[in-house]
């Protein structure tokens, strides 16, 4: 019989101690961080799940290639590494690092989008949302219905309304949409894969009206998986194939390389426009540095130019899809709520099932996650009201896995801690918002908790 279990595609080689709390302890500190995970103190978080952006784990060729950095100023042999490995895969002319991806996100509209102007996208994230907002943009979310039903399954719940865009365009008219964007894969949908149909399909619409379309790319090998395993036609294809064919799609993208980049920090932004990229670095250097280090050391540039050709390694991937899967498999099968079917790089619990007595204004999704944590140390994030205001069309709490970090049997104690708060979940209860920033509010908000 062949052999069928799926296991790290890796030994580890370091390891960093994790501290376990007590329930009195952990009812303490979440009182002092205000009710707010974001506020609590990293060390008194035993599985961290808040996040899958930078807190991975590095190969040791990453960390080798640490060692080569070139910390020159200008024209480092760092950055033709990174802008090598990236046009490897990414294909575009211009690639312009940046510290993160919000960073990339901010140049992009600053350049292309003016007060009033809407941008269309399956699912914005928070920061790609603010950052448009925040130059005076309106940003629109197109994903299909089936992508906005939790527990629908459907292969491709990323997806764009195809029929919805040319609408929106028709109605509004081609100068009021600079460009549009696909979220690869859809995080705020709960990393739900874009087919390369509807990559196609929007790219056509786009090419028809002469709009821009851009990928935030951030979990492009994840979703290029996806494609490979549920897209008839590219099952003998390669994630990178895969990846290249659908950036041809596009005229360029935003990267948080603290996803699939596989590093810690760092980003970039891509473009094919000659006249876009050098605004685009005129504004960079303002901000972020001299366009071949872009706010990152030049052992930061090593680190990704490693990192996004590890990512789309085919073994990899298997293990990171089926890992997640793993999670979400487990605790649906006693009954869960979670989003259908499991995401690329992380699980998300559909809280307006999980305790449908708590009123939207009173947070369901941040009163299960600090549930969570109550229970087992185990931190995740609210993506709902909180996050999104009344734009938010679900409340969920993601479960974020970092990349090549956590074992098996931690995502066993995940799920046990998962199933004890399922079976007391009618005792938790709404909160209120004690004060909030005047935007990306979920940070740092803060809440009324009892004395
Ligand atoms: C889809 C998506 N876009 C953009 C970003 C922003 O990237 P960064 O956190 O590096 O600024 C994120 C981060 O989580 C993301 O998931």
């Amino acid at each position: 019989m062949p052999i069928r279990t799926i296991i790290e595609p890796f030994r580890i080689k370091s390891v960093e101690p994790i501290r376990w709390t007590t329930r009195n302890q952990r009812e303490q500190l979440l009182r002092d961080a205000h009710g707010n995970l974001f506020l609590l103190p990293a060390d008194d978080v035993l599985i961290d799940l808040l996040t899958d952006s930078g807190t991975g784990a590095m190969s040791t060729y990453q960390w080798g290639a640490i060692m080569e950095g070139d910390e020159s100023y200008a024209g480092s042999k760092s950055y033709n590494r990174f802008r090598d490995s990236i046009q490897d895969i990414f294909g575009y002319r211009h690639v312009i690092p940046t510290h993160q991806g919000r960073a990339a996100e901010r140049i992009l509209f600053n350049v292309m989008v003016k007060r009033g102007q809407i941008v269309p996208n399956n699912t914005h994230f928070d920061t790609t949302r603010a950052n448009l907002e925040f130059v005076g943009g309106v940003a629109m979310d197109l994903v299909i219905a089936e992508g906005k039903q939790p527990s629908l399954k459907h292969p491709f719940k990323g997806n764009m309304d195809v029929a919805a865009l040319e609408t929106v365009i028709e109605r509004e008219g081609r100068d009021k949409i600079p460009l549009v964007m696909l979220t690869v894969t859809n995080n705020s949908g709960g990393g739900q894969p874009v087919s390369m149909q509807n990559a196609k399909a929007v790219s056509a619409v786009c090419r028809k009206h002469g709009i821009p379309l851009y990928f935030d790319a951030c979990r492009f090998a994840e979703n290029a998986y996806f494609i490979k395993l549920r897209e008839p036609g590219y099952e003998n294809k390669t994630p990178k194939e895969i990846a290249q064919e659908m950036f041809r799609l596009g005229d360029g993208c935003t990267m948080s390389a603290k996803k699939d980049g596989m590093a810690n920090i760092g980003g970039f932004l891509c473009t094919n426009d000659d006249i876009l990229a050098q605004q685009e670095k005129d504004l960079l250097i303002l901000t972020e540095g001299y366009p071949t280090y872009g706010g990152l050391a030049g052992r930061d540039l090593e680190a990704i130019a490693v990192g996004v050709q590890e990512a789309v390694d085919v073994d990899y991937l298997r293990y990171r899809i089926a890992s997640t899967a793993y999670l979400g498999n487990h605790i649906s099968e006693r009954g869960v709520p979670i989003v259908q079917p499991p995401g690329g790089h992380a699980i998300y619990l559909d809280a307006r099932a999980f305790v449908p007595h708590i009123p939207l204004e009173q947070f369901p999704g941040v009163a299960l996650a600090n549930e969570l944590y109550l229970e087992g140390g185990i931190r995740s994030v609210e993506i709902g009201s909180l996050m999104f205001g009344k734009a938010a069309k679900m409340d969920l709490v993601r479960l974020a896995i970092p990349r090549r970090t956590y074992t098996q049997s931690h995502i066993d104690y995940v799920i046990e801690v998962i199933l004890e708060v399922w079976r007391k979940r009618d005792q938790i209860r709404g909160l209120t918002l004690a004060y909030e920033p005047p935007f990306l509010r979920h940070f740092t908000a803060r809440f009324e908790m009892p004395g």
